[in-house]
């Protein structure tokens, strides 16, 4: 906790500095508050996710319009760019909803939590993004690929799958490979009151073998060696899993592994920090706020052991009014990593804010997450 006596008192002497910025640029982060872009519109990217790539951050994510009907895609995956992580440019439309009927994309499906990876091998900017089709709810639990040359786009949308078809994971349990009961539903409601406890009695994982398994909120993470991993809530949102991306990010390898059956998680993050990879997530309640969950590995395959909520502060039984969407490492300061989190508000989706809070470290080498009102770059030097 010395790392706290020292960011309250980096807080109190930089308070006149950020107080006194004066020529309109920002120079500090304010969880909660609208943050504006270089048009001074408040940034319209939720859900989302930071590439680094030629010495500019460019964040992607969901564009929302106001009111309920902001819940559904009518636009697509905004982009902004910034070298310093407080100013950001509207750089624009980088994946476009299609006005065709018959695209998967059309107008009014659902796209959620973008996220976008560079491929050295291609020279070429995979974007894979969660994708309900329209006016089917969360029921067809798909993953969308979408390709540039150009970090900004525009994208080409190629397809949306379910992962790791006819694959089973490298840690299947015999009574996945013995057969589905039939009292098995083709879907479920997707929250923990509608199945059992123990998932794997009625065997999701078997059900979906064949047309592959359910993807909903996800991640990507590259690891230093290159290769890339698809994080997502998949067995009806009860389990997740991470499955291996093929060299070229574009396809799913085969290779991945079920984590933390039955825990319901929503909003998987990832980040590797001396040499372990963390996870955060959330738990499931829709557009409702619920308490973090952390894990830590020493292998990204397993196992992982459960942490407990990383949040410490007043706030932390609902992660301060928001659900994890992102965990950025900074660039250019050693083990420093920013807590990207969306506070959403479902009856005007255009208004959710962005919480994003400096991940710290305690004497057993994990993390929490302090709510803090401002605060700014340096708070990492203090570390
Ligand atoms: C929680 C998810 O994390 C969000 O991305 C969104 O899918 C909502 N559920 C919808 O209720």
């Amino acid at each position: 906790m010395y790392f706290k006596t020292k960011v309250k008192l980096f807080l109190l002497l930089n308070f006149f500095a950020i107080a006194l910025n004066s020529w309109g640029q920002a120079n500090s982060f304010k969880p909660g508050k609208i943050w504006y872009d270089n048009s001074q519109v408040h940034i319209n990217a939720h859900g989302g996710g930071i590439l680094f790539f030629d010495d500019t951050y460019f964040w992607f994510g969901e564009h929302k319009i106001e009111g309920e009907a902001g819940n559904v895609a009518h636009v697509g995956v905004h982009v902004y760019s910034s070298k310093d992580l407080y100013n950001w440019k509207d750089e624009g439309i980088a994946l476009a909803v299609s006005d065709d009927p018959e695209s998967p994309i059309i107008k009014g499906c659902i796209i959620e939590r973008p996220k976008v990876i560079y491929n050295e091998k291609n020279d070429e900017f995979v974007m894979w993004f969660h994708h309900e089709l329209k006016g089917k709810g969360y029921s067809a639990g798909l993953t969308g690929l979408a390709v540039s040359k150009s970090v900004t786009g525009p994208y080409q949308y190629i397809h949306s799958v379910r992962p790791n078809a006819g694959q089973w994971p490298v840690n299947v349990k015999p009574i996945h490979q013995q057969g589905v009961p039939e009292t098995t539903k083709d879907s479920y409601c997707g929250g923990p009151e509608c199945l059992p406890g123990n998932i794997d009695t009625i065997n999701i994982l078997g059900r979906d073998f064949e047309k592959g398994q359910m993807s909903r909120d996800m991640t990507l993470f590259v690891d230093d060696d290159g290769a890339a991993y698809h994080i997502h809530s998949s067995e009806e949102n009860s389990t997740t899993h991470i499955s291996k991306l093929s060299d070229d990010y574009k396809s799913f390898s085969g290779e991945y592994v079920r984590i933390f059956p039955a825990r319901y998680m929503e909003a998987p993050a990832i980040f590797k920090h001396d040499g372990k990879y963390f996870f955060m997530a959330s738990g499931c309640t829709g557009w409702s706020p619920n308490s973090a969950r952390s894990a830590v590995a020493e292998n990204i395959f397993g196992p992982w052991k459960e942490l407990g909520n990383p949040c410490v502060s007043e706030g932390k039984e609902t992660t301060y009014n928001s659900q994890s969407t992102y965990i950025l490492p900074v660039q250019g300061v050693e083990d420093s990593y920013i807590f990207m989190a969306d506070r959403w508000n479902p009856k005007d989706a255009i208004d959710g804010r962005y919480i994003w809070l400096p991940i710290q470290f305690n004497d057993a080498g994990n993390p929490y997450i302090e709510w803090i009102e401002e605060w700014s770059l340096e708070i990492f030097d203090n570390k």
